[in-house]
């Protein structure tokens, strides 16, 4: 099966060379081609170039791109897509003057979410997530992480991790699962917090890696929930058993957890609302990836983290939509691209680096993912026809996707 789209008005984040990671002043620049073609075969792209340099071109469809922008999908590289039910009614406390740190202090929040997983069948579930998934599918989301988190106790986040391991085997798309092994103190560890980390760390790490369920490690590393010691332990049990860390840290306090995240070479640190120089130092001269979610800012009313320091400071920066039922009730990467565009001052080009090639480093899959590239995944966006692409961030509501194509097949 092969797919040839002609006349696209202008072809986005093509490479040359398998660029896997965009930092500081490079990620100003998003290099596109004007009148251009993409060639599809199977699930690859084996070709791109101007419309002028394409002759007698044979494929089995033929889509004309006319006024159409082409892009690579979107790669959210924080979600936690499985989950049951919603919040809602916290949501609507929350316009009538709680916090969500006032929710979680009465036994709302996570633990809510977590007594509703707990009650719900492995295949009610998968239902519910494989809804989301396909929605934000046809909303250009090509390659997706998803969490843990929402179980607290062994077997109900080994079913979260079965969950996702079915979507992962019945989607098209990229799917990397994560165990968020410490995400908040179950009601029955109120006063034991150290007793939690030791079933983490003794129990839940070894079985979910007995069933190879998990490539990341993540912990929420906040007040209120687990301190460094906390996260230390959780960390280095998870890299004991060939976990890699990606965290969240710094949503609400800074207190060093970026640093120790760094320390064990954490292949993303994700949030960062609230940033010191300290963090900004430790991420100097590592591979470690910050990772922004500004749908859950703009969800929460809390800071935005702040990109332009970060991209200023010669560091790489990642976009992600963080799609769970308490902070950030949606996965639409277009909003969350403009978001960045909007709140955080991100150039386009920066917001969609950020979105692409930056997303996919943050899963370990940008040799594949995140780029018009020979060789690479044809996991394409085409828009409907627009003028420029900046229409994409500007029109902030408005849905700009005309087709979706995942693997070279129309989704
Ligand atoms: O990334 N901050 C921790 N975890 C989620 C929210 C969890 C929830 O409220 O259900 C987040 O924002
Ligand atoms: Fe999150």
């Amino acid at each position: 099966m092969s797919i040839l789209i002609t006349n696209i008005k202008e072809l986005l984040q093509v490479r040359d060379t398998n660029v896997t990671i965009v930092k500081g002043k490079n990620m100003r620049t998003l290099p596109t081609l004007k009148n251009a073609y993409v060639l599809i075969e199977h699930d690859t792209i084996v070709e791109f170039g101007k419309m002028t340099d394409l002759h007698d071109q044979e494929a089995d469809e033929i889509i004309d791109a006319t006024g159409k922008m082409v892009l690579p999908t979107w790669c959210d590289s924080h979600t936690h897509i499985v989950y049951a039910g919603d919040r809602t009614q916290e949501f609507v406390d929350r316009i009538n003057g709680l916090s969500y740190e006032d929710i979680a202090n009465r036994g709302g929040g996570i633990l809510n979410s977590a007594e509703t997983l707990q009650n719900t069948s492995e295949d009610d579930l998968y239902d519910q997530a494989s809804k989301r998934l396909t929605d934000v599918i046809k909303l250009g989301t090509g390659a997706i992480e998803i969490k843990s988190g929402y179980g607290l106790n062994v077997n109900a986040e080994l079913k979260m991790l079965r969950v996702i391991k079915r979507l992962k085997k019945d989607f098209p798309i990229k799917v990397k699962p994560t165990l968020l092994a410490a995400h908040a103190i179950p009601k029955d560890y109120k006063n034991n917090k150290s007793a939690f980390i030791d079933l983490v760390v003794n129990e839940l790490i070894p079985a979910v890696a007995k069933e190879d369920l998990a490539e990341y490690i993540d912990v929420f590393c906040e007040k209120g929930y687990f301190d460094l010691e906390d996260t230390n332990r959780v960390l280095k049990a998870g890299i004991a058993h060939r976990m890699t860390p990606k965290i969240h840290v710094n949503q609400f306090n800074a207190f060093g957890g970026v640093a120790l995240a760094v320390k064990h070479n954490a292949l993303s640190v994700d949030h960062l609302e609230e940033l010191k120089q300290e963090d900004i130092t430790a991420l100097k001269n590592s591979e470690t990836m910050p990772v922004a979610l500004p749908a859950c800012s703009y969800f929460l009313s809390i800071p935005y983290t702040p990109g332009r320091e970060l991209i200023d400071a010669g560091l790489p920066l990642a976009l992600a939509s963080d799609y769970n039922p308490g902070s950030t009730p949606t996965g639409n990467m277009n909003f969350v691209v403009s978001a960045a565009c909007i709140k955080m001052k991100l150039t386009p080009e920066e917001a969609i680096n950020a979105a692409t090639i930056n997303g996919a480093y943050a899963m370990g899959i940008s040799n594949q993912y995140g780029s018009v590239c020979r060789g690479k995944k044809a996991n394409l966006i085409i828009t409907k026809e627009i003028d420029s692409y900046y229409q994409l961030p500007y029109a902030f509501g408005d849905n700009l996707i005309d087709t979706v194509i995942i693997n070279g097949q129309k989704f």
